[in-house]
């Protein structure tokens, strides 16, 4: 006669023949697939943290702060290549708060070809002053320390107290009637220029 295990008795018999399915036993299986949504998990954690770290870093959200902006149109400067300020309206993140469409600086625009714009920071060099334009003279000047500049921003005093010439902003596109500008800050006080933010 036939030994039959009690595990074995609790299986379905075939119909023809009397043989059992050879299943591995149900309580094995259910530690296995425990096992491998442990580590699977694990293995899914780091990356997810990381990813999370990343996206609600101020640092990443403040660097965001660079993309292109809408800053005016190319009715509103003079034919004539003067320069007008116009303020910069975006998005600011101070540590974890989001402020929209505040103002977060202020740009020079100046047409110098008819579908050519130029866009200097007003921010001066040295130490950080707002830099005006003077009609009269037709250049740029700084309040603080009497530092000139000509139209393309460069320096035109031997002697001036700005270490470089005003920083020109290179992300100048023309959408259509819009321009839109990448505003940046530069680092004042030397002479190579560093972007800060
Ligand atoms: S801050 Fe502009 S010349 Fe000193």
């Amino acid at each position: 006669m036939k030994n039959t295990s009690s595990s074995d008795a609790h299986q379905p018999a075939c119909g023809c023949c009397g043989a059992r399915d050879a299943a591995p036993p149900p309580r094995r299986g259910f530690f296995a697939s425990a096992a491998a949504v442990v580590l699977g998990a694990a293995a899914l954690a780091g990356p997810v943290a990381v990813g999370l770290v990343a996206f609600l870093n101020p640092l990443r959200q403040k660097k965001q702060a660079g993309k292109l902006v809408r800053v005016a149109t190319l009715d509103a400067l003079p034919a004539d290549g003067t320069p007008r300020k116009f303020p910069v309206i975006a998005d600011r993140t101070d540590a974890w708060t989001l402020y929209k469409d505040v103002p977060i600086g202020s740009v020079f625009l100046r047409l110098v070809e008819p579908n050519r714009v130029e866009a200097l920071s007003v921010v001066c060099p040295h130490a950080g002053c707002f830099i005006a334009y003077d009609a009269a003279a037709r250049d740029f000047v700084c309040p603080c320390h009497a530092a000139h500049f000509d139209l393309d921003g460069r320096r035109t005093d031997q002697d001036s107290k700005s270490p470089r010439d005003m920083d020109s902003l290179p992300g100048v596109e023309i959408r259509g009637a819009e321009i839109w500008v990448q505003y940046e800050t530069f680092r004042t006080g030397i002479a190579e220029k560093v972007v800060q933010s």
